[in-house]
């Protein structure tokens, strides 16, 4: 029988109750199509500062580079927002592990189902059909990397903060092309978002864009837009959009806009993929939810699991070739959701469940 390594990190606040129901639904997907399991945990983030002193411990780091993906929870939160900056989970861990393996490419599927519209706080008039576009984000370049990045006191005594965008070509370029190949999957278009009229960044990543369609994918419709109306336009009409892409943190804001018409954050799966394969062949990558670890929830049993599974469910395809297991575990989620079993965060009127029902919920479709 065919295993599946991967590294299973669940970090903190949401991310373990999360992901032992997401590993639930892979166990289960695994006796129905054939593949077994072999999963290491790992901590990651403020569970790791606790345990061994460091967000990401070398430890973890190895578990990752044995496995041939990485299940990934969330990580940070109130407990570790006292230290320093540089050592707090996202920017100790997070960041560090997608730069580590060169994760650039994170693809957020914005999916609707139509019986959900509900859920999302647009009218049902604006989304009839519910909605389905896809986030490509560029993840290892532009301000969350870039340097200079530093806070001084001047010698008048304030203080200043130095954030640095950075793009070059090549890093453009190879974002570009996952999305013409996300856009060729779906038989769609893409809309290149940044801000042009202002960043430097920006009118490279216009530019550079541009050229790599015009000579890659001149068949694929390629339309550019400014940040600032994109986040209007999605808000407006997100079925005009179907590839929508972009740079690190316009991407970061406008997939969260994204979840919630979407019905919820905890709906929003991901994947960040790189250039590395693994030995199967496949993509290395990181699966992860949208959201964060949701401090105001967390510890409760109430947080939706399914933004986690629905990752699971993007690991199997991407990391795995298990296309079958995968599109199985999209549909349990669905017909869960619209079959009317949902947690607080998309119930809406109708009675809510706890995670661990959700995910029996999920199970009991698959
Ligand atoms: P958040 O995404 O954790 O929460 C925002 C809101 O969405 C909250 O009301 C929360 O309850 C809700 N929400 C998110 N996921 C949910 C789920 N699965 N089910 C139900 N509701 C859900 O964002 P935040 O509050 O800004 O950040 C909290 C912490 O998480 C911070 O430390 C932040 O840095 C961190 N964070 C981590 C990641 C990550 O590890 N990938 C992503 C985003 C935020
Ligand atoms: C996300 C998160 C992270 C990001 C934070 C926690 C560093 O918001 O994955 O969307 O900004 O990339
Ligand atoms: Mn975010």
């Amino acid at each position: 029988m065919k295993t599946l390594k991967f590294a299973v990190l669940p970090g903190d606040g949401i991310g373990p109750e999360v992901m032992e129901v997401a590993l639930d639904v892979l166990k289960n997907a695994g006796e129905k199509f054939g593949f077994a399991l072999d999963y290491e945990h790992a901590d990651i983030g403020g569970i790791a500062i606790d345990n061994h002193g460091v967000a990401f411990p070398d430890s973890t780091k190895t578990v990752c580079e044995n496995s041939e993906a990485i299940l990934f929870g969330s990580v940070g939160g109130p407990k570790w927002e006292s230290l320093p900056p540089k050592e707090q989970p996202e920017r100790a861990a997070l960041l560090p592990i997608r730069k580590a393996f060169s994760l650039y490419a994170n693809v957020r599927p914005g999916l609707l189902y139509p019986q959900l519209t509900d859920a999302s706080p647009l009218k049902k008039e604006r989304i009839p059909n519910g909605i389905d576009i896809v986030c490509i984000r560029e993840l290892t370049g532009g301000i969350y990397f870039g340097q200079p990045k530093s806070t001084t006191t001047l010698e008048n005594g304030e203080e200043q903060a130095i954030d640095t965008m950075v793009y070059k070509t090549s890093e453009i370029e190879r974002i570009a092309q996952v999305a013409i190949d996300t856009a060729k999957a779906r038989g769609g278009s893409v809309c290149s978002v940044d801000k042009a009229n202002v960043l430097e960044t920006s009118v490279l990543w216009r530019k550079v864009v541009t050229e790599y369609f015009a000579k890659h994918a001149p068949e694929i419709k390629l339309s550019h837009m400014y940040v600032d109306n994109a986040a209007m336009q999605l808000a407006r009409d997100p079925n005009q959009f179907d590839v929508l892409f972009t740079e690190n943190m316009f991407g970061d804001i406008l997939s969260d806009e994204m979840g919630v018409i979407c019905g919820s954050l905890g709906m929003l799966a991901s994947a960040s993929l790189g250039a590395e394969q693994n030995s199967l062949g496949f993509p290395f990558g990181l699966y992860e939810p949208s959201g964060g670890t949701a401090p105001d929830i967390a510890g409760q049993g109430i947080a939706n699991p399914c933004a986690q599974i629905l990752s699971a469910a993007l690991m199997l395809r991407y990391s795995f070739g298990e296309n079958e297991a995968a599109a199985a575990i999209e549909a349990a989620v669905e017909k869960a959701v619209t079959g009317g079993i949902r947690t607080g965060d998309i119930a809406f009127g109708l009675e809510s469940v706890g995670t661990k029902e959700m995910g029996a919920a999920v199970l009991a479709n698959l």
